[in-house]
This record gives structure tokens, C-alpha cells and sequence, in this order.
């Protein structure tokens, strides 16, 4: 099985922002409908840019039959002995997680099922071409995250660890309840929000690999890692696409970006719910306070990540960079005076953020009897 790196983006990813097929004319935003006459024309360079390459995902570059799969990390039952040994293996493993990387892995897990809200998410996109490249990317996009969900909810019930139903009423809840990804409709906000996303969903991923690996569980890190390196490629991707909207529309792109940055860009599971075993749905916020002190106390995402992705993203965007640890804008071809007050506001709310990150505010973990957890459970 292919194991890429997580940041090999292929020739064709940098075509993209090169300006391949570019045939666009750019227009001057005077008010809110020329906004939007503008977008549809980004939108549709950005299509058209897409065309001229293929391998922009992970799949496309090494091909179907080499790209990973869950069954790759699962027992196969075409052999039942091995396949049982596989899971008494898992099992062994899986009982030696602490608590807290159990509720952060599920957490993560939780949070890719929501593949069918963000897809939905993306295909509601105003100026979205009614059909094309950025369909196929969507498509392409979804095919490997479905992967994500998949492998990590069978480890999870084959940990033995998990009340795989009290899991899945919140991951019904979850869907049902949708998300806000608070970029409404807007295709420049939407992509800062994806690029930012799956930076933290990598880093998270990451961090639980790694965790999990000095715990002796090398399934969990394996898996983990895998997905890790799709969203961080996928994470590239996204980049790639607002730094063409830069290029063609450097004041909404601004704009857009520092929208994002004032309204912090939430997680998307951020109002996850259980159901007590009463029968009670909790109301939306104790769980994802839980959740997120958890994750924060074991390393795996701290607003120190927040503020590093943050950082990452202006630097890639050449929005802004540190000199003498102290970030100054950068030069914007084509910006006028809306972006450039924009581009400040970015770099206030950027300062903003490191000083939070790094203002060392102990985490308090809350009293929460989490549901998704086994109270007992017979060893292997
Ligand atoms: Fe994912
Ligand atoms: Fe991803």
C-alpha cells in the first residue's frame, strides 16, 4: 500500500496558482452585486484552472489500486482465525488507551461523520459552476474523506471500549443538527474555512498518532497517520484555491479572509450531543466543552495549534509575515484600500489570537460523565 507524504502536492497542484488557462477578466467591486458578478467569474477561472491538471488528490496521484483503504487496517474474514486474531490483537491494544485519547479519538471520529453536512456545505457554495472540475474535486474529496469515518468508527467498535450506540445517536444527532460553518454560502470564506479545517484536522490526527504510538498502540497510530496525511494534502489543495482568488480578486479575497479571522473559525462539531442513558439528549455544549478541554489538556489540539494554523495560512496566503517576531503586512498585487484595511484588521485579530495562545491559562477539565465510553468491559 502507497504511504505519500502528507505534503506531496504534485506538479499539477501548483498550476493552479500559476495562472494555467487563466482567461478571466478581473472587474472592480463597486457594491454587493458586483460581489457576487465577481465570484461567479472567480469561481469559473478557478473551474477552468482545475481542468488543465488531474492529480490534485491523493487517489489521482497514485492511483486507485495504490491508494489506501480501510480494509488495509481491518481484519479480513477471509480467513475467520487470523480475522479473530486480528481483533483479540486490536482489542489488547485498544485497552491500554488512556481515557482521554479514547474520548479525543472519538471526538475525531464524531467529527469526520459529518462527511454528508460538509459536502452538502460545499455543493450550496454561491457562483458554484452548475457542473465541472470543482464538482469533481468535491467528489474526488469526498471519496477519500469517507475513508476517515469508516476505518476510524470500526476501530472504534472493534476496541471493545466504545458504546458504539450511544456513538452513533450523536453522530445521528450530529447530522441531523448540521452545520454552521459560519461562511454563509460564500465560496472565499468557505475555502479559508476548509484550508484551516484540514490543517487542524491533521494536526489533530497527527497528535493522536503519536500519543498513541508511546502507549504501545501502533493500529490507532497507523490509522491516525494515514488520515493525517489526506488532510493535510487535502489541506494544500484548498490553499491552492484561495491563493488564485488572491490573484484574481485580491480585495474579496482580503475581505474574505479577514471575516474568518474575526469570527474564529469554529469546529464543525462544536454543538455534538448525547443522549444520557436515561433517554435525555443533552443539550448541545457540554459534550464539546468536555471534548475540546480534553484535547487541549492531552496536546492534540491547544489554541497554541489555533494560532499556529493561523499564522501558516497568512504566511502561504503572503498576506502578512513576522519580522522580528512581530508580523508586518506584505505587498498584495492589486489590493486597493478596502483590502488594505482589511489586511490590517487581519493582522490586529492575528496578534490577538497569539497573545490568547500564549497567555498559559491553566485547562480545566469539566465533570462530565461521558456516554460514549464503556463503564466496563470484559478484557481480551
Ligand atoms: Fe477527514
Ligand atoms: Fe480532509
Amino acid at each position: 500500500m502507497a504511504t505519500p507524504n502528507a505534503h506531496d502536492t504534485g506538479p499539477d497542484m501548483e498550476r493552479v496558482a500559476s495562472g494555467v488557462g487563466a482567461h478571466m477578466q478581473t472587474h472592480v467591486r463597486t457594491d454587493e452585486t458586483a460581489a457576487m458578478v465577481n465570484r461567479a467569474d472567480t469561481m469559473r477561472e478557478l473551474d477552468a484552472r482545475l481542468g488543465q491538471m488531474r492529480a490534485y488528490l491523493r487517489t489521482d496521484i497514485h492511483g486507485i489500486t495504490q491508494a489506501w483503504q480501510p480494509a488495509d487496517y481491518l481484519p479480513s474474514f477471509a480467513n475467520q482465525h487470523r480475522a479473530f486474531g486480528r481483533i483479540r490483537a486490536i482489542q489488547a491494544q485498544m485497552q491500554d488507551l488512556p481515557p482521554e485519547l479514547l474520548t479525543v479519538l472519538i471526538g475525531d471520529t464524531l467529527t469526520e461523520e459529518g462527511l454528508p453536512d460538509f459536502t452538502a456545505e460545499l455543493a450550496g457554495l454561491n457562483a458554484l459552476p452548475p457542473s465541472g472540475h470543482l464538482h469533481r474535486w468535491f467528489r474526488g474529496w469526498a471519496g477519500e474523506e469517507q475513508r476517515h469515518q469508516k476505518v476510524l468508527a470500526n476501530l472504534l467498535w472493534l476496541s471493545g471500549r466504545v458504546d458504539m450506540k450511544a456513538y452513533e445517536q450523536s453522530v445521528q444527532l450530529f447530522l441531523q443538527d448540521g452545520v454552521d460553518l459560519g461562511i454563509d454560502r460564500d465560496p472565499y470564506r468557505g475555502f479559508v474555512y476548509t484550508s484551516f479545517q484540514e490543517l487542524a484536522t491533521q494536526r489533530s490526527h497527527a497528535n493522536v498518532a503519536k500519543l498513541a504510538n508511546k502507549c504501545g498502540n501502533p493500529v490507532v497510530a497507523e490509522v491516525c497517520g494515514q488520515v493525517a496525511a489526506d488532510e493535510g494534502h487535502h489541506a494544500q489543495a484548498y490553499m491552492e484555491f484561495v491563493r488564485v482568488f488572491f490573484e484574481l480578486d485580491p480585495d474579496g479575497m482580503m475581505c474574505a479572509v479577514r471575516d474568518m479571522w474575526q469570527r474564529l473559525i469554529t469546529m464543525p462539531a462544536h454543538h455534538m450531543r448525547e443522549v444520557d442513558p436515561s433517554g435525555k439528549v443533552l443539550p448541545p455544549g457540554a459534550t464539546f466543552a468536555y471534548f475540546s478541554a480534553v484535547a487541549q489538556k492531552t496536546g492534540v489540539y491547544t489554541v497554541a495549534d489555533y494560532a499556529q494554523i493561523s499564522a501558516r495560512l497568512l504566511e502561504a496566503w503572503k498576506v502578512a509575515q513576522r519580522n522580528a517576531g512581530r508580523w508586518e503586512a506584505l505587498p498584495v498585487p492589486g489590493l486597493g484600500p478596502e483590502g488594505n484595511v482589511a489586511q490590517q484588521q487581519i493582522l490586529c485579530r492575528q496578534r490577538v489570537i497569539e497573545r490568547v495562545a500564549t497567555s498559559r491559562r491553566k485547562v480545566v477539565v469539566p465533570e462530565h460523565a461521558l456516554t460514549w465510553i464503556l463503564k466496563s468491559h470484559t478484557k481480551p
